[in-house]
């Protein structure tokens, strides 16, 4: 191999995953699995843009990253090479790292990447002292040393109480501890309310732009998902209704209207009348997904479509602690009228028969004691100084180049760039310069001509490290 020559490999982005970072993933596992040995010359980024019907600006992001992380070496007029310097570790055949949400490539390297998410919180502020000492506790509880059995499927029901009064007091829902289902994420719950609702072959449609996790949820139950188009006041229920009125197959409808995912509109009174009205009058569940309901920063607080909706409207409500606390805290919920809700929780417990007793156990205790309501208000507060940085930074720097409207809530803005920019090439030239950002393609269902835009999350950089990562985005910007 070498310059001019190929080199046959598949790149296959995951969920919402960037194409150069797909490459560079790639690149990554065949040097971990022997194909690509120390010193080996890979092809030029022409060649193999070529050969990959790659843009060659993203080959060249990729390898960019790669030599940054210490994988590969550029030596000016020879070429780029696979390091020499490799651990040992690496070049340890390891099993390919199964799919999922990958944003950065495989190795740990010393020089991580600068990421403006797409809206992940900032793991630092968890109160993670409160957090041992609430698992410690659960571990030594009696209700986890003397179950020698399996629990509910539901979820502990300490948990689910303690939920139940939260969601009661914070967001104005009455939902029993027996309407309550807790689930490893509400990943888990999109899964099972697709697969509670929809036959296979049926259809729910989704909004467009939108979040690219539950249609993938939603086709590993079975069905299929259909796009209506989202606009400055939230999903479009006019052409929601089209839909329905024309197509049989349409059992529910996935929406995130507290703060649209990715534009993070919120959704008006109005429409969120006029969507319960079509739900009704066609029969539809709706699939609400309030992921990171705690982050109001202006206004009043706007209560979930399942608050006021009449309780003859089934109503799936989905919430997380991704956003208030952390992902890597695998803890979602679902709330649902009593016949879907067993159907969902006799799916769960085919998959994972229950939950994590000792986490939900801690958990429910940080909800009673007043922690999580004490973190959210501290969350709420940093984030509103991030939004507001981030959004001054913006406005001082890219105002020429981009417009954007100012989310009233939410840990990301929806940044428009004008006539002429495209997204994945800025986003390939600030790889190169070290900062992940994700263009407007990874929100589509359809990649023909996508959003030129980027959800660009704040809350995750602490003040100097997004004054950092904005100054690169700026650099970056490539030419009109
Ligand atoms: C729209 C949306 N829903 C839900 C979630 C939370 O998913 P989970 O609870 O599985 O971490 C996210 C997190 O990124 C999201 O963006």
């Amino acid at each position: 191999m070498g310059k001019g020559t190929t080199l046959a490999i598949e790149v296959r982005p995951e969920a919402r995953e960037p194409v150069f970072l797909a490459l560079a993933r790639t690149i990554v596992q065949e040097i971990e699995r022997g194909r690509l040995k120390p010193g080996d010359p890979l092809p030029g980024t022409r060649a193999l843009s070529r050969t990959l019907k790659l843009n060659r600006n993203t080959v060249d992001a990729a390898y960019h990253e790669l030599a940054m992380q210490g994988w590969l070496v550029t030596e000016p007029s020879r070429g780029t090479f696979v390091a020499t310097d490799l651990p040992d570790m690496a070049m340890h055949p390891q099993p390919v790292r199964p799919a999922g949400k990958q944003t950065t490539p495989v190795r740990t390297a010393e020089r991580v990447l600068l990421r403006l998410s797409d809206g992940s919180p900032d793991v630092r502020l968890v109160p993670t002292t409160a957090f041992a000492q609430a698992f410690r506790r659960a571990l030594a509880s009696a209700a986890f040393t003397s179950a020698g059995t399996y629990g509910d499927p539901r979820g502990n029901s300490k948990l689910r109480d303690a939920l139940s009064s939260y969601l009661r007091d914070e967001r104005g829902l009455t939902a029993a501890a027996s309407e309550i289902l807790v689930t490893r994420g509400s990943q888990m719950a999109l899964f099972l309310a697709a697969s509670a609702v929809a036959d296979p072959g049926s259809l729910i449609a989704v909004e467009r732009p939108g979040y690219p996790l539950a249609w993938s949820a939603f086709r590993a139950a079975g069905a299929d998902v259909l796009g209506v188009p989202v606009d400055a006041g939230g999903i479009n229920v006019d052409a929601l209704e089209k839909i329905a009125r024309t197509n049989g197959r349409l059992r529910a409808i996935y929406v995130t209207p507290h703060h649209q995912y990715p534009t993070t509109v919120t959704m008006g009174v109005a429409r969120r009348l006029r969507l319960l009205d079509v739900a009704r009058r066609f029969g539809l569940v709706i699939i609400e997904d309030d992921y990171d309901n705690e982050y109001r920063f202006d206004g009043r607080p706007i209560l979930p479509l399942a608050a006021r909706a009449e309780s003859d409207l089934p109503i799936i409500y989905l919430g997380s602690l991704s956003k208030l606390l952390a992902p890597g805290i695998r803890l979602g919920y679902a709330v649902a009228p009593p016949q879907i809700l067993i159907q969902m929780a006799d799916r769960r417990e085919a998959l994972d028969r229950q939950g994590d007793l000792p986490l939900e156990h801690a958990l429910a205790d940080l909800v009673e004691d007043g922690t999580i309501k004490r973190h959210a208000r501290k969350a709420r507060r940093v984030y509103h100084a991030r939004r507001d940085l981030m959004a001054r930074l913006l406005r001082e720097r890219l105002s020429e180049d981009a417009q954007f409207a100012l989310p009233a809530g939410g840990l990301a803005i929806w940044l428009r760039l004008n006539d002429g920019l495209s997204a994945e090439t800025w986003a390939a030239s600030a790889a190169k310069l070290g900062l992940s950002v994700m263009p407007g393609i990874h929100f589509d269902l359809e990649t023909v001509k996508p959003a030129e835009a980027f959800r660009l999350g704040f809350a995750g950089l602490d003040e100097h490290e997004l004054t950092r990562a904005i100054d690169i985005f700026e650099r970056s910007k490539p030419s009109r």
